[in-house]
């Protein structure tokens, strides 16, 4: 459990950084390598704890994988080659990691049992545990299915037509993975538009999947071709520096090759909205849309963030608020009481840590209220075991006047092991 001292730069952050590959990219090809026939090379993969989770559960499952600098090789072999795994498949702390690998093992005839870490084990399963029964998999967990440790019997699946109850891409994609073993055309229908990364991936492996409104339809029996995927920089970890660019005065930062899926640049709309100063160089390319992200120091205002973009920046939220904290006026966060089933209570988790370094930030029952600007001091914060929260704390790091002690500073190694030598590389 590190606690790390982190002291404000001298002056504002300047350069070009490329995050590392983005996370929910970096599982899938994982996961339709694996089950894929032929190789799968994955470049620009996130070499980060919970994407390292899905090499080792895949290759408990008898898939060989190797790992070559930041390049992952895989050697699909098709559905049938995965094998009955002699041991849990430990999941760590990964949410995608558990909730996507349940639907692809529902369609698998023999058993699993998978267990995370104690943040995996509050948060809940059933709403992808219940949709696989309707497919006719056996599936069980501690409290009726709702937590782990999960066991799972599959195989023999019929196809389903399910309405999502949560606007959530990995029950949509658990269902997809299922879907694609089962017979017959599987439809789920999103109320909100989620993240597309398995959709999207589905056809660069070769197979067939289509969209009508909010209805996606997959035909099942479906066998996949191993591919090439290049994985851009994740919106997610960038969110943190063009946040940190975006208030710390004197700042320009150029992050290169993100990734610009429109399911997921709900921030970069909501930072535009808030005045900050930006440029998006969008490249040409096959697979995901990918780009360059420019960002300066900005006077900011409050805005209101809810309904529909919610889930296009879910995980952003946390530093949102931070950049809230930031501009002139009051900021409403609503339509979010998904941020209570994350890594941690991410409502609560902000509230309090953002509150201890002088914020005024009050929790609502799907959100909370930012009001600015206010000027942030140094304190002894907590990352509470959450990367994201982690991260947001150290960003709010470079504009307190003291020091800011950040406990349990590890858990960024979830998704950016290599976010204080990026950020370093930044205020040099
Ligand atoms: C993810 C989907 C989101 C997101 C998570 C990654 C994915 O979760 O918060 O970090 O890769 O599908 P939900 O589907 O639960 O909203």
């Amino acid at each position: 459990m590190d606690t790390r001292k982190l002291t404000k730069p001298s002056h504002g952050l300047n350069g070009e950084l490329q995050v590392p590959g983005d996370k929910s990219i970096s599982h899938r090809a994982v996961m339709f390598g694996s089950v894929a026939e032929g190789e799968t090379r994955i470049h620009n993969f996130l070499m980060g704890e919970d994407c390292l989770s899905t090499i080792a559960c895949f290759k408990r499952l008898g898939v060989k994988i190797d790992i070559q600098g930041d390049e992952v090789l895989v050697e699909g072999k098709g559905w049938d080659s995965l094998t009955e795994p002699s041991e849990v498949l430990d999941t760590g702390n990964s949410g995608t990691t558990t909730r996507l690998m349940m639907g692809l093992l529902a369609g698998r005839p023999f058993h699993s049992v998978m267990l995370g870490d104690e943040s995996i084990a509050k948060r809940p399963m059933k709403r992808v545990t219940d949709p696989l029964k309707l497919f006719g998999t056996k599936i069980d967990g501690r409290e009726e299915g709702n937590f782990t440790p999960l066991s799972i019997r599959g195989g023999n699946l019929k196809a389903m037509r399910y309405t999502l109850p949560v606007a959530s891409a990995q029950v949509k994609s658990a269902i997809l993975l299922a879907g694609l073993q089962a017979e017959g055309v599987t439809e789920v229908i999103e109320p909100e538009r989620t993240r597309d990364h398995t959709e999207k991936m589905i056809i660069e492996f070769g197979g067939e999947i289509d969209r009508e409104g909010d209805t996606i339809k997959l035909r099942g029996g479906q066998q996949l071709k191993g591919t090439s995927v290049y994985v851009p920089g994740d919106i997610s970890s960038a969110a943190f520096f063009m946040t940190a660019a975006a208030i710390v005065p004197g700042s320009r930062v150029m992050l290169k090759n993100t990734g610009l899926n429109e399911t997921r640049t709900g921030i970069i709309e909501v930072m535009q909205r808030m005045g900050a100063k930006m440029e998006i160089t969008e490249k040409t390319g096959a697979g995901e849309r990918i780009g360059d992200i420019l960002v300066e120091f900005s006077e900011l205002q409050g805005t209101e963030i809810g309904g529909e973009l919610i889930p296009a920046l879910i995980d952003e939220i946390p530093v949102i608020a931070l950049l809230a904290t930031q501009a002139q006026g009051t900021t409403i966060i609503k339509d979010a009481e998904e941020l209570k089933v994350k890594e941690t209570n991410r409502i609560d988790a902000v509230v309090n840590e953002l509150k201890k370094l002088g914020a005024d930030i009050e929790a609502t029952e799907d959100g909370m209220i930012i009001k600015g600007k206010k000027s942030l001091q140094g304190a002894e914060v907590d990352s509470w075991g959450d990367h994201r929260i982690g991260m947001t704390l150290a960003v709010a790091s470079l504009i307190t006047e003291s020091p800011v002690f950040l406990g349990n500073s590890e858990a960024i190694n979830i998704s950016y092991p290599d976010f204080f030598d990026h950020l370093g590389k930044l205020t040099d």
